[in-house]
């Protein structure tokens, strides 16, 4: 009933105005005397430091944060980080030992992938620490240590309030363990902890400007094809976005490496394709505008997407532009996502789709 919608005509489209909420909700008991709190994990300095590996097992949009979460974690903590599709870790022989850390992401805490990948990392000697929003699920329950999110119900199929919090915990744990292996200093964990606790204002911001992203989506909702292009951390939100997209759209959409175009599917751009190019990530904004050009002169349209301080130059190169306020870059996934979930979110709105429960899915996979 519009009732249970707070008023709004679908799931989808409240749980994505509950971002700045949830995320506050989420971070808040985490954070204390401008410190992350997290010695529930019993994560020691010298378990840390002998850490060998650091598995991130997820399926889905929990995959696309870990995806995020490698990028992050592999910057502060300046060790290797490896993010597996919970479906293949169980097959692949993974290389765990008992200083093996695995991470596992999960709204659910029941997708019978994770969970079976999960039990085999367990089984194989490595400590498992799980990001869960369900409280009391099999995958929290079966963990070393869990951090929930505290998202609330998440009703729609398509996740974007369950991957706003996950993202939100990885940067908790990046920042706590970073500390204590001693690879950030005290200026940067300050600078990333107070930007984490500003990002539901800029979210705000974000979303009460929703109408102009439902404005492209007026414009480019009946194209057959999409790409999402992005660098590093953009490039990872450009995997959400493809997959929100063709989960409640049915448009065929695609996500890549910016970088790695022209190895293939830049066979694919033709006149009307578009093509959503992710540049909010400063140090290789130029790279991905360069990227853009490229399929701009294939006859492609190009939507960008970029923090306040670059819209300008961006508009050089894309037919039109989705401006975010300003963070410190490691943070821009949290805000970039945003938009790209409205943006699928508008555009199956346009093509009259079945929002909250598209077709084939299910909210949560408990087959193999
Ligand atoms: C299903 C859902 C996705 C979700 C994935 C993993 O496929 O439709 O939205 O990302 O499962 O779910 P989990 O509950 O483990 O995060």
């Amino acid at each position: 009933s519009a009732a249970e919608k707070g008023g709004y005509e679908h799931f989808m489209i409240k749980e994505i105005m509950e971002q700045p909420e949830a995320i506050r909700k989420t971070i808040s008991p985490r954070i204390r005397n401008g410190e992350v709190v997290l010695d529930d994990l019993k994560l020691s300095a010298r378990d840390l430091e002998e850490m060998d590996r650091l598995y991130i097992i997820a399926c889905g949009s929990s995959y696309h944060v870990g995806m995020a979460a490698k990028y992050v974690m592999e910057k502060l903590l300046r060790k290797p980080v490896e993010v597996t599709l919970a479906s293949e870790f169980r097959y692949c022989e993974p290389i765990v030992t008992p200083n093996t850390l695995a991470l596992v992401i999960s709204q659910s805490g029941e997708t019978i992938d994770t969970l079976a990948a999960m039990r085999e990392a367990r089984r194989l000697g490595a400590r498992v620490i799980s990001i869960v929003n369900v409280v009391g699920s099999t995958i929290a329950r079966e963990s070393d240590g869990v951090l929930y999110t505290w998202a609330g119900p998440e009703i729609a199929v398509a996740t974007t309030k369950a991957y706003s919090t996950q993202l939100a915990v990885v940067y908790l744990i990046a920042l706590y363990a970073a500390r204590l292996l001693g690879t950030i200093t005290a200026q940067e964990y300050d600078a990333i902890l107070a930007e984490l606790q500003r990002v539901p204002d800029k979210l705000e911001q974000i979303l009460n400007h929703k109408e102009d992203i439902q404005y492209f989506a007026t414009l480019y909702f009946n194209r057959h094809s999409m790409f999402f292009i992005g660098r590093n951390l953009d490039y990872a939100v450009g995997l959400e976005g493809s997959l929100k997209l063709k989960e409640i759209s049915y448009i065929h959409s695609e996500a890549y490496a910016a970088g790695e175009l022209k190895h293939g599917t830049i066979s694919l751009i033709e006149p009307g394709t578009l093509v959503v190019a992710l540049a909010g990530y400063t140090p290789l904004f130029e790279k991905t505008v360069s990227n853009a050009v490229e399929v701009k002169s294939r006859g492609a349209d190009v939507l960008g997407l970029t923090t306040q301080a670059m819209a300008t130059a961006l508009k050089g190169t894309a037919d039109h532009v989705i401006a975010i306020p300003e963070t410190h870059p490691i943070l821009l996934p949290s805000l970039e996502v945003v938009p790209m979930q409205l943006f699928a979110y508008y555009t199956a709105l346009q093509r009259g789709c079945d929002i909250d429960k598209p077709r084939n899915l299910a909210k949560s996979v408990t087959v193999e």
